[in-house]
């Protein structure tokens, strides 16, 4: 056991073009080639070695910009209140965000991204390649979102992100 207690240190900062959240797109499948920069601290850059080869990376952070927490939401694309662990909502107890962006580009510390639904400024706690063979599942369910149209989920999840 470790305790009821972890301390995370980021190890890098997230920049993107957005600075509010009610505008900023709302899953990267939603972002329409929306590019950002990830900024690693360099003392990780070693770490970065083999992950050029990889197109998409999960990047894992912390919403820094949350003020609250619930339990129970109206998510973006519901009407309906759910629970918060049935969503990808912000507001969550540990506020853990997990975005899965295309990887461009890695010069030394820096990785340019594409597709990014994070606000400028946000701590990174991880990044993990996306691997097909182990993350790509047939024949799912997905709750609640399987009664939201492809067209109406495409149109509230833009948001109204202006470049
Ligand atoms: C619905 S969440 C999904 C984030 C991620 N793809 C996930 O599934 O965990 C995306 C929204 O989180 C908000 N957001 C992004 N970065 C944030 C931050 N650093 N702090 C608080 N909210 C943030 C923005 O409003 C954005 O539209």
């Amino acid at each position: 056991m470790h305790g009821d207690k972890f301390i995370f240190h980021p190890i890098g900062v997230i920049h993107s073009p957005h600075k509010v959240m009610s505008k900023t797109p709302i899953q990267p499948v939603f972002c329409n080639n929306i590019e950002g920069t990830v900024v690693l601290d360099a003392k990780y850059t070693d770490g970065l070695k083999d992950l050029q080869g990889f197109s998409y990376i999960y990047l894992f952070y912390y919403f820094h910009q949350s003020q609250k927490t619930c339990l129970r939401l109206k998510p973006y694309l519901s009407d309906q209140e759910r629970g918060i662990f049935a969503t990808r909502a912000p507001h969550r107890p540990n506020k853990l965000g997990m975005s899965l962006v295309r990887l461009i580009r890695i010069k030394d510390n820096i990785l340019h991204v594409k597709d990014i639904d994070i606000l400028n400024g946000t701590p990174l706690l991880d990044i993990k390649p996306y691997i097909q063979r182990f993350d790509s599942k047939k024949n799912t369910r997905s709750g609640w979102q399987d009664t939201i149209s492809d067209d109406a989920a495409s149109m509230r999840g833009l948001r109204d992100y202006k470049r």
